[in-house]
């Protein structure tokens, strides 16, 4: 494949220094990590702004920027460097860093972010570890990003705090500044609440998100754990429950000292992607034409499959290539007609599981290569690094089958930008029962990752799939994907945070 594609890895922009506004920031982002990362290669060790990985950045960049907001977040590079007294302006962005030493970055970000509430809200699919000097520095952090906030948000402003990084945030800031509208947003699943009740501060870290006034999960099952454990472990009362499908945000009472009872709601918001952007994108010339390319430099196979991940070890990336092996051993897959691409971005490479699993895919895509690749023509092509957004697309165009394997994943959007790009009405995906999109994304082949012949059969059903039957389930996914976009999530969210409709009346109907 070329190494060089369309606008691989492009570079951001250096922000520009800029004045804080005078008047403070109405609309204010706060989330572990800027949208632009500092980053060191490892190669000529020269330093260079990059857009930060994963969903989060992704989802939210796009809806802030047409918002003119401000977003307070991590540079991603450990030290004081790059940590001006002032905020920085990054195209329609002002941007507030919060600079975290090496100690901060090991003990809040690596530790316990990382190694604690990440493996254990996605199931412990790693067992998490809890360290008390993890703990404090958590707590450390996550002071320091709410006076950080408390310092530049205007009078009444609204405030959206995201992810599981954060969530002290919510009461530290309610605290310094009584006056914010607070909302809080779990891009990760929230877990079951035996799982949940492992963690020894685990009273601290509800009480720290009931700071908010709106508690933000993608699903209504998290958002049912949670009003269980604030009821179990803070003594709240659950005014109403969430429903079933999560239409309606539940209540909860929480006793205040000087107001007597303030209510928090808690809701299903199912996060997306900007679908019709992708869809423009993907309609291009240059980006069909680059799809075009990519068949032709992977030698024109009958079938692509693709994969595209953070290389993080709840995506199960190690299942789909035991899959393909064992459909490729079995001869039920043909290495002459079909190749796969796996595009994997670095990620949380210091996190002992990372590197634990980055061995084991890198030794299983050299295996399947060993006994089924032929010269120039690899059976799999892993690309570890990350790609532009119009080489994306263009990958997307060109894939036959996408294969999205998660072990569990709050939402899990590459699924949705697949189907976003393909206005073709071809391709197939093969989705885990375990991703969020799951519930929405029904018209997929879904999978228990869990159940390996059932990613064999789902991933040759893909495969085999007619013309006619893509269109179909093609149709019917984009429908859904195409009418609940990341715009829809970010205006559900903050409607439902900015109404102050007294609890017990209903809210008046808008058109
Ligand atoms: P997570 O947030 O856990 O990383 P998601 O699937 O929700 O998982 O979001 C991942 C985001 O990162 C998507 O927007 C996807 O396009 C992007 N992404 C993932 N891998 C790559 C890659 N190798 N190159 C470029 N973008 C990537
Ligand atoms: C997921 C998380 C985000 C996180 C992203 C990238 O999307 O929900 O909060 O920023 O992964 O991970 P990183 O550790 O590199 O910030």
């Amino acid at each position: 494949m070329n190494p060089l594609p369309m606008d691989a890895a492009k570079e951001a922009p250096a922000p520009q220094g800029a004045l804080l506004p005078a008047s403070g920031a109405g609309l204010v982002v706060v989330a572990n990590r800027l949208p632009v990362s500092l980053e060191q290669s490892a190669g000529d060790g020269v330093r260079r702004w990059r857009r930060s990985p994963g969903g989060l950045v992704n989802a939210l960049e796009p809806f802030l920027r047409t918002h003119r907001g401000a977003w307070v977040g991590w540079p991603g590079t450990a030290g004081p460097a790059g940590t001006p007294a002032h905020a920085w302006r990054h195209e329609e962005l002002i941007l507030y860093p919060v600079a975290l030493s090496a100690e901060e970055v090991d003990g809040f970000y690596e530790g316990f972010s990382n190694a604690t509430l990440w493996p254990l809200y996605h199931d412990v699919i790693m067992p998490p570890r809890y360290r008390r000097s993890w703990w404090d520095a958590y707590v450390h952090v996550n002071r320091r990003f709410a006076q950080a906030t408390a310092d530049i948000s205007a009078p009444g402003a609204t405030v959206w705090v995201q992810d599981y990084q954060l969530q002290l945030v919510p009461a530290m800031l309610r605290e310094l500044r009584p006056d914010l509208r607070i909302g809080f947003f779990l891009h990760i699943p929230f877990p079951p609440v035996e799982l949940f009740m492992q963690v020894p501060w685990r009273t601290q870290l509800v009480q720290g998100l009931l700071g908010a006034d709106l508690i933000g999960f993608h699903r209504p099952g998290g958002a049912r754990n949670f009003q269980w454990l604030a009821r179990r472990l803070a003594g709240v009362r659950v005014e109403r429950p969430v429903s079933e499908v999560g239409a309606e945000p539940g209540l909860l009472g929480v006793a205040e000292p000087e107001s007597g009872r303030r209510v928090v709601k808690v809701g299903a918001f199912p996060i997306s992607v900007d679908a019709a952007d992708l869809d423009r994108l993907a309609r291009r010339g240059d980006v069909q034409r680059r799809a075009e390319q990519i068949r032709a430099e992977l030698g024109d196979p009958r079938k692509i499959i693709l994969g595209v991940d953070r290389l993080d070890y709840t995506k199960g990336i190690d299942i789909r290539l035991r899959a393909l092996h064992e459909l490729l051993a079995e001869g039920r897959v043909s290495a002459e007609s079909t190749t796969m691409v796996q595009i994997a971005t670095p990620s949380r490479e210091r996190v002992d599981h990372y590197l634990r699993m980055r061995e084991d895919i890198e030794r299983t895509v050299g295996r399947i290569n060993g006994e089924f690749g032929r010269v120039g023509r690899p059976a799999v092509h892993y690309l570890h690094t990350s790609v532009g957004r119009e080489e994306l697309a263009a990958l997307y165009c060109a894939a036959d089958v996408m294969l999205v394997t998660p072990l569990r994943d709050g939402m899990n959007l590459v699924a949705k930008e697949y189907v976003a790009c393909r206005a073709d009405l071809r391709g197939a995906l093969v989705l885990s029962e375990f991703a969020g999109a799951a519930a929405e994304l029904t018209s997929a082949f879904q999978v228990n990752p869990y159940h390996l012949e059932e990613v064999k059969s789902g991933l040759e059903k893909a495969l085999d799939i007619s013309r006619a039957e893509a269109g179909r389930r093609m149709r019917d996914l984009r429908a859904q994907v195409l009418a609940h976009d990341v715009g829809h999530w970010a205006r559900s969210f903050l409607t439902t945070l900015g109404d102050r409709t007294p609890v017990g009346e209903p809210a008046a109907r808008t058109a």
